[in-house]
């Protein structure tokens, strides 16, 4: 996989996101805890929280020995830990350098992320997996921008999962703001610290799609006892084969 030199500070729309989770990274008990899905969970719930959500990740992605696979927004890695095993490679990646940190802890190969273009080469993963960002992200172009970009990293007949995004009719959240009054809106959250919680309607993903032709997504609702409240869904964006198949494919191999 070919890396390449990111920013090494994020911009200021992304500060508040990052100093929350870095307060949070610090300060708790659990994974479950710093990644902000429950408040004070012990470490026994929220390890059963996470194989459950690892074994949604598995029957979506179907993930193997031949795939590189990416956690954009890996938080503490409690979730990469436990998929890592399956496949070849695997990387996480965070906005926090304390997530990063925790992340490493664990034996994970993790990076910092400055929010703009992510370090990697066009293609470098056959399977990219995004849990519980886009809830936070205060701006819908911010949004765009991240999905946007981890299409670009992932291989010619690999799939992006982006998890656990809040629907803006089940899950009652508002919408993820646009414009002028998002800017300021996120800025103001970036001075306090703090980070909302906003809503994405599955329609974002399609001009996400259109970007990138021949690809195809496929919706699924989460289970209800997802952390932070129901509501909320996956989408699962596959890329055609384009010439390039992945590392031991053989057709009908899976
Ligand atoms: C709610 S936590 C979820 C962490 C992890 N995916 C999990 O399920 O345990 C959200 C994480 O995404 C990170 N994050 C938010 N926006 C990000 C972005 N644009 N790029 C990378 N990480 C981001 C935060 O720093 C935080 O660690």
């Amino acid at each position: 996989m070919e890396r390449t030199e990111s920013r090494a500070r994020p911009s200021l729309e992304w500060l508040g996101l990052r100093r929350f989770f870095a307060r949070r990274a610090l300060a708790s008990r659990s994974d479950a805890e710093a990644t902000g899905h429950i408040d004070s969970a012990a470490a026994a719930a929220s390890d059963a929280m996470y194989r459950e959500i690892a074994a949604d990740v598995d029957s979506l992605l179907r993930l193997g020995p031949s795939d590189s696979l990416l956690d954009i927004g890996c938080g503490t890695g409690a979730l990469l830990a436990l998929l890592a095993p399956q496949v070849a490679q695997a990387r996480g990646i965070d906005l926090s350098p304390a997530m990063v940190e925790a992340a490493r802890s664990k034996g994970l190969a993790a990076d910092r992320y400055d929010g703009g273009r992510l370090p990697y080469a066009d293609g470098s993963f056959t399977a990219v997996i995004m849990f519980f960002v886009t809830i936070n992200i205060p701006r819908r172009d911010l949004v765009v921008g991240l999905v946007d970009e981890a299409m670009r990293v992932t291989a010619p007949g690999g799939r992006l999962l982006v998890g656990a995004s809040p629907h803006p009719v089940a899950s009652g959240l508002r919408r993820t703001p646009s414009g002028s009054t998002a800017l300021v809106r996120s800025l103001a959250l970036g001075m306090l610290g703090r980070v909302g919680a906003y809503s994405i309607e599955p329609e974002l993903f399609g001009g996400v799609l259109a970007r990138h032709p021949g690809s195809e997504s496929r919706f699924a609702w989460a289970r209800e006892t997802y952390p932070a409240g129901p509501g909320k869904y996956h989408m699962l964006l596959s890329k055609p084969t384009s010439g390039r198949a992945r590392a031991g494919d053989k057709a009908g191999e899976r």
